[in-house]
């Protein structure tokens, strides 16, 4: 889908179909009404008659109106005009995409981002627009013998009453690049672990590379051997898949700016090892690379975006199996940090090989250091799919990602790493075991990482609830992208 967007009248705008917003209490939008006088008060007739009552997300398509040089008109409900929420344009967004898809129209203008929305500004809601145009376009069918027909809407204008500023172009090429991340997450997310192994993520990140000019290296299993990285490759026993480490470098800051290190769980299977998961829905684990995908797509983001910042990716790779190699519960292996560790449990894997990245990222001589992992079933069980589980060793560091995943509604929630959850850990044979028990599991999980990242500034996020959904609409979200590519932007600042 292209996005453009430039000052357009809404009864002068040729094209398959004209957007405009009408309140509950009937009155119209601007655009509306001016769509509503070359239209011989077709619009306010109709709102009088009671056929559109402006309730948030009502939509009413009218085909070919006379006086409107535009094949169709769609006419969206904004609730009352006093208080037009955050959420509320996303619902009008969401249902405005829902009908042109239905329609058969190729192009539309939508005259929707000059309305006020309180607390948010011109370019959040060009940047929705974009998101959710982008989202409502999105399918992953190309495995299937017969894909559906890509989608007919091709072309969306964005419309303004006044002529853009520079301001607002850039905003929206941003929105573009946050949109084309947000795609290659989850177009990773969704490819089976048979397709999306280690060496697949590998073969991505070197495309990635030469694309847009980043630095890659891949470290073999013979390396990672070499710098004493036993606890990741500890996960990957089990598996005839090859491990990889990766390594992403993008260069858009000065020279000698340290740089944001991004680190993405790369589970590309995770059958829970020996500790054997139960059968139900285990098809899910392919998402366990989610966070993999999720740096990957927010660097693809930035890069498209050239946003003038450091930063690197680190991404562990491996899949979890049970075989006669794999590891066993009750294996004690030394991780990369010297530490060692006693498996208790192989189905928590994603903490043994972050350890290792995360000990890795010093290197870097990091800012800042943030992973991102589909880590715990337990941060679902106390967050749902809405929030993303925030974890920090630095207050303002969580406060800034907090703000970023409010303001692209890609909430994130900040839990606890007090002191008291560390003994959970402590092992009778080795400096720490690898779970802490049922109680508080994604707390647990993040003070395991704790324990790797005491040199830098360093958040952790567990995406187990937000990176995929299940069931009917089964399929990667590309979360936590808008978060993590509005926190660097606000860091480019
Ligand atoms: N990848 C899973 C976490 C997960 C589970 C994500 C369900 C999304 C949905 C992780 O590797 C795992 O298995 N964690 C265990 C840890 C436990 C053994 C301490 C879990 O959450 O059950
Ligand atoms: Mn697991
Ligand atoms: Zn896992």
């Amino acid at each position: 889908m292209e996005f453009s967007i430039k000052q357009s009248s809404s009864d002068k705008q040729r094209t398959g179909c004209v957007v405009v917003g009408v309140y509950a209490n009937g009155k119209l939008s601007a655009a509306a009404q001016i769509l509503d006088v070359a239209m011989q008060h077709q619009l306010s007739d109709l709102i009088a008659r009671g056929d559109m009552e402006g309730k948030v997300g009502q939509t009413l398509l009218l085909p070919h109106v006379a006086g409107c040089v535009a094949e169709r008109v769609l006419l969206v409900g904004l609730g009352k005009s006093s208080a037009f929420a955050a959420t509320q344009f996303v619902d009008v967004l969401r249902a405005v995409f829902a009908v042109l898809h239905k329609s058969n129209c190729k192009e539309a203008a939508l005259y929707l981002t000059d309305l006020a929305v309180s607390d948010r500004d011109e370019a959040w809601k060009i940047t929705q627009a974009v998101l959710v145009g982008a989202e409502s376009a999105y399918r992953c069918d190309h495995l299937k013998s017969k894909p559906a027909d890509a989608p007919i809407l091709r072309k969306v204008l964005l419309a303004c009453a006044e002529k853009p500023e520079a301001a607002a172009k850039a905003t929206l090429a941003q929105a573009v690049a946050v949109a084309h991340g947000m795609q290659l997450t989850k177009d990773l997310g969704n490819l089976p672990g048979n397709i999306c192994t280690p060496t697949y993520l590998a073969e991505q990140a070197k495309s990635l590379a030469k694309a847009y000019k980043l630095e890659v290296d891949v470290l073999e299993e013979k390396d990672m051997e070499k710098l004493g990285m036993h606890s990741l490759l500890s996960v990957t026993r089990g598996s005839r898949q090859p491990a990889k480490l990766i390594t992403l470098a993008y260069h858009g800051g000065e020279k000698k700016q340290k740089p944001i290190v991004l680190v993405g769980k790369g589970i590309t299977f995770d059958s829970g090892g020996i500790s054997l998961k139960p059968g139900a829905e285990m098809d899910e684990m392919k998402y366990d690379m989610c966070g993999a995908a999720s740096v990957l797509g927010t660097m693809r983001a930035i890069a498209e975006m050239g946003l003038k910042l450091n930063v690197v990716v680190v991404i562990p790779t491996c899949e979890n199996m049970p075989d006669g190699q794999a590891s066993k519960p009750g294996d004690i292996v030394t991780s990369m940090s010297g530490q060692s560790i006693e498996i208790l449990n192989t189905d928590a894997e994603g903490r043994l090989v972050l350890c290792d990245a995360l000990t890795y990222a010093a290197r870097f001589e990091p800012s800042t250091v943030i992973d991102v992992a589909t880590l715990t079933g337990a941060c679902v069980i106390a967050l749902g799919h809405v929030a993303t589980g925030l974890f920090s060793n630095q207050d303002d560091l969580a406060q800034e990602l907090l703000a970023a995943g409010q303001y692209t509604q890609d909430r994130a929630w900040q839990m606890p790493l007090w002191e008291e959850y560390q003994p959970l850990l402590d092992s009778n044979f080795a400096d720490m075991q690898n779970i802490g028990g049922r109680a508080g599991g994604s707390i647990t999980a993040a003070c395991f990482l704790s324990r790797f990242t005491k040199e830098y500034r360093w958040a952790h996020l567990d995406i187990a609830g937000t990176a995929w959904k299940s069931g009917k609409d089964k399929g990667a979200t590309g979360r936590p992208v808008p978060l993590l590519t509005q926190y660097l932007m606000q860091q480019a600042k």
